[in-house]
């Protein structure tokens, strides 16, 4: 069909359509910069399928929500991971009998408490920030919980902690790791993680996806770069088994062989 034989209306109602359409995208990338599949920060309130799920599967310590819902009154609290992606992850945990867990990247910690919290008494989290800021908030909540002995928090660049570990003789001890700081680190992270990880034990990475960018990684975007490499790197990576998933902002759980 040429454009001629195009009636005015129809030409008039797809320009409409396509201005809407553009309106709406900008306005939507205003007002989260980043695509996500699923987040529930807000208890899912926008999102009735969300909440359903929430509703019907999640079993909330009643610290770890408290810590939850002061962590949304700070500023950075899209940091802070979904609470079902939490639960999901600690259910990982358990699953292969974790004792010893790293978290890379803590903030407020609320996932490192849900992790300390489903830890035998000789269980241990090490915690890796470089934020005393953050994870103060957090602290009086692990200690309400009972559990502030199980989490050895390190104040220092994760990578220091993590040599420090590799030196300690910790190689092959650790059973569970949660990657989840910055993003230029993530392939050096992983490296040194899986170097600390047991056999059969289980790395969990966030952000995997990047709220999309992953799609079309710019050279000047350093960390869709670094994510992204790490994806392909991963994905041929014979020393694990993995799988992507497309929860939350992307998660990639590898299993050590
Ligand atoms: C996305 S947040 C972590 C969220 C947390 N896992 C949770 O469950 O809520 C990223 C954290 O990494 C920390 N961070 C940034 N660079 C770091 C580094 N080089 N070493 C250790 N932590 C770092 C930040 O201070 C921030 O608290
Ligand atoms: C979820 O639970 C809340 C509180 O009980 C309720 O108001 C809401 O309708 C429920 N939503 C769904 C989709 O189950």
């Amino acid at each position: 069909m040429s454009l001629r034989t195009v009636s005015r209306e129809a030409l008039v109602g797809s320009i409409t359509l396509g201005v809407v359409f553009i309106v709406g995208y900008v306005f939507g990338k205003k007002k989260s910069s980043r695509m996500s599949l699923s987040k529930s920060h807000g208890e899912g309130k926008e999102n009735p399928l969300l909440q359903y799920v929430l509703n019907h599967s999640m079993r909330e310590h009643p610290v770890l929500k408290n810590l939850r819902l002061r962590t949304l009154e700070d500023s950075w609290s899209i940091m802070m991971v979904s609470c079902e992606q939490s639960q999901f992850m600690v259910n990982l945990a358990k699953l292969i009998k974790t004792k010893k867990a790293l978290e890379i990247g803590v903030y407020t910690g609320y996932n490192t408490l849900n992790i300390a919290l489903s830890l035998p008494d000789d269980g241990v989290v090490v915690a890796c920030d470089v934020s005393e800021e953050y994870t103060n908030i957090g602290k009086p909540f692990w200690k309400e919980a009972g559990v502030e002995q199980k989490i050895d928090l390190r104040i220092q660049p994760a990578l220091k902690t993590l040599d420090n570990l590799l030196a300690a003789d910790q190689a092959g001890t650790f059973d569970f790791v949660f990657i989840d700081a910055d993003k230029v680190n993530y392939d050096s992270y992983f490296e040194k993680s899986l170097q600390l990880l047991r056999k059969g034990g289980i790395i969990t990475i966030d952000n995997v996806l990047w709220g999309g960018k992953v799609l079309n990684p710019t050279p000047d975007d350093a960390d869709t770069v670094a994510i992204d490499k790490l994806n392909k790197k991963l994905h041929k990576d014979t020393r694990i088994s993995i799988s992507m998933l497309t929860v939350g902002d992307g998660v990639t759980i590898a299993i050590k062989l």
